[in-house]
């Protein structure tokens, strides 16, 4: 028995935010950014536009791809939900008409997909349930400081979403082995101090005495956390790879998180993969944290680069820190464009 991928859909805010755009309220150029990180432009919630909305368009089109609109259970992946109390997947599922389903989020920022994608692997393997509707949802770029020029321009909101369904483990999208990982000493190198029980929200909102304005924000070491980056990524890989049986050369498709494309490059440097093997949709989405990793597979998809058949390595890392990584075997999915 095993999880296998049914469905895919994803959602993108409609605002496209160029790096000229963001340029000219912040010291950088549209150079800089895309030599740096890749990026070029990426999307941004609306006024009044949030997480819960983006989920429920990424769900709806992950039912309808899946062809069935029935699941047992919805996980949703965030790191920057519409509130800190609830969680946002009840809400999700009750707008997507899944009546009372169990629902909860779960947060592992960069890392969430596969950490979720694992979560919702295991309510199958464990029988809970057949079917799961698991969503990776980010308005993140409301929770960076926009006049912060090292983490303003890397970000991007949007959502992706798979279906999982009992199966074979021998059936093309059976989701196989998980390699996980986590390094909680090196949790400062990205992090939003304020808000939660240790700088409590409850002695006041930004710039309240005590709590400086900028710790409602994200802080960022990019430096250190680049290095990380690309050792967990690797190494987790290389975990995953042996776990299922492949080598590197039996990797059509490199679906990594996409933080920086220069990192996403040294991992397949590293992993000794071609760059024609390496799907990248960072330039229009910048780094889309949970949702990274679904929008990936829908571009490559949606542009031909991912076919039925097709072995596909899966890996993250992100803040915690923690890192992560999974292998499968494309299914055949009507998958919709996400403009
Ligand atoms: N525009 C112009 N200059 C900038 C800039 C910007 N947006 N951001 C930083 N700089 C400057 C710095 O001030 C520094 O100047 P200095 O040399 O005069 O001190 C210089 O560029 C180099 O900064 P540095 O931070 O070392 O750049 P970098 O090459 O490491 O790139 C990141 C910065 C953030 C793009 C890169 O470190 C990165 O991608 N890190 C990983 C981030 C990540 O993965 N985060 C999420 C985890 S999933």
């Amino acid at each position: 028995m095993a999880a296998v991928l049914a469905g895919l859909g994803g959602a993108l805010p409609a605002g496209v935010v160029t790096n000229d755009d963001l340029c000219r309220e912040l010291d950088s150029t549209h150079e800089w950014i895309e030599t740096r990180t890749g990026i070029s432009e990426r999307r941004m919630v609306a006024a009044g536009q949030s997480t819960r909305d983006l989920a429920v368009e990424a769900g709806a089109r992950a039912l309808k791809s899946a062809g069935r609109s029935e699941v047992d259970a919805v996980v949703v992946a965030t790191t920057s939900a519409d509130r800190l109390c609830p969680a946002v997947a009840p809400e999700v599922a009750h707008q997507l008409g899944l009546g009372t389903v169990p629902a909860y989020d779960l947060t592992s920022a960069c890392s969430g997909f596969l950490y979720g994608l694992a979560s919702a692997v295991g309510h199958i393997a464990s029988g809970v349930a057949d079917r799961v509707l698991f969503i990776g949802a980010e308005a993140f770029t409301t929770m960076v400081n926009p006049g912060d020029r090292g983490t303003a321009p890397i970000f991007g909101d949007g959502a992706g979403a798979v279906v999982l369904r009992r199966g074979r483990p021998d059936e093309p999208g059976a989701v196989g082995p998980f390699d996980l990982g986590s390094d909680g000493s090196l949790a400062d190198l990205l992090a939003i101090p304020a808000g939660g029980s240790r700088q409590r929200s409850a002695t006041g909102g930004p710039g309240h005495e005590g709590v400086p304005a900028e710790d409602w924000f994200l802080h960022m070491e990019g430096r250190p956390l680049y290095v990380q980056a690309v050792e967990r990524m690797t190494a987790s890989s290389r975990a995953v790879l042996d776990r299922v049986g492949w080598s590197v050369p039996d990797v059509d498709v490199f679906a990594g998180h996409q933080a920086n494309v220069r990192i996403v490059r040294a991992v397949a440097e590293e992993l000794e993969l071609p760059d024609d093997r390496v799907a990248v949709n960072i330039d229009r989405v910048g780094n889309t944290l949970a949702a990274s990793i679904p929008l990936l597979l829908i571009d490559a998809v949606v542009r031909g680069r991912l076919n039925p058949g097709q072995r596909v390595l899966l890996s993250a890392f992100g803040a915690g820190l923690s890192w992560g990584s999974t292998a499968l075997t494309w299914p055949d999915l009507s998958v919709e464009e996400v403009c």
